[in-house]
């Protein structure tokens, strides 16, 4: 893991201090991350339950931009309706090195790749009918990074955004709240000597949302009561 740093400078560019925490290597480890026990292989069916829904729930989009993409986990999700365009964005180099490495031939000729940042997303205005933004915001902390998030993807979206992020209103989630608290008491130690996840209240996050010109079409659970997990369907308004 690369030490963190100070990410002020960088902060201006548009990048948080994690995103560039992925290199070649730990890229390659996410490669196999979701894959790697039974129970890491159920919670990857469930989350991708979850997507399928909210993409339906979207409307079924035509061209989707996966931002970030990772290492292409949603690619083949995104390619079942074989007539959609799929662009994948993502900041770290390594990670889209991985997918290139990794991805199977006939998936990568149908997704244009970009390394791009969230925050500055290199397209035109109304470049896609949707945004599908898995496992990003849960990273970051700050308002004002979120709402900057928010108003690129109301750029670059013409209809939709598909956003999944860490609720406080779940079983799970009350735990990791308890467990924010704690850390900021100075009770429990940081896994990493720094917070890099954040748990968020739905009021919180769906006034920004608003704020930043989206109307919420539905919330999907990824295990409702039980997991911390949730996907917003956003329309541009
Ligand atoms: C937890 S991974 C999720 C990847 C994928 N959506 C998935 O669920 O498999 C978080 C990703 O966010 C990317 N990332 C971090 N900061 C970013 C930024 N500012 N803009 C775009 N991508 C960013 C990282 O490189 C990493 O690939």
């Amino acid at each position: 893991m690369n030490e963190p740093r100070d990410s002020r400078n960088k902060e201006e560019e548009g990048e948080l201090f994690f995103s560039s925490l992925y290199t070649p290597e730990q890229a390659r480890r996410y490669f196999y991350k979701h894959q790697e026990s039974f129970g890491r292989r159920l919670s990857d069916r469930v989350e991708k339950r979850m997507v399928r829904k909210a993409l339906r729930l979207a409307g079924k989009p035509a061209s989707v931009l996966d931002l970030p993409c990772g290492t292409g986990r949603f690619w083949p999700l995104l390619l079942e309706r074989g007539e959609r365009r799929v662009l994948a964005g993502d900041y770290s180099g390594g990670m889209l090195e991985i997918a290139r490495r990794f991805q199977p031939p006939e998936l990568q000729q149908k997704v244009q790749l970009l390394q791009t940042s969230a925050f500055r997303i290199a397209l035109a205005p109304d470049a896609v009918d949707s945004i599908l933004c898995i496992r990003l915001f849960h990273h970051i902390g700050e308002r004002k990074d979120r709402l900057r998030i928010l108003r690129e993807f109301h750029r670059v979206t013409r209809d939709t955004v598909c956003l999944s992020l860490w609720l406080d209103d779940s079983r799970q989630g009350r735990r990791r709240r308890r467990l924010e608290q704690e850390r900021a008491q100075g009770v429990r130690a940081y896994r990493r000597g720094y917070q890099d996840r954040f748990v968020q209240s739905p009021e919180v996050v769906e006034a920004e949302f608003e704020e930043a010109g989206f109307e919420i079409l539905a919330r999907v659970r990824m295990l409702p009561g039980w997991s911390i997990w949730s996907t917003y369907v956003l329309k541009k308004r």
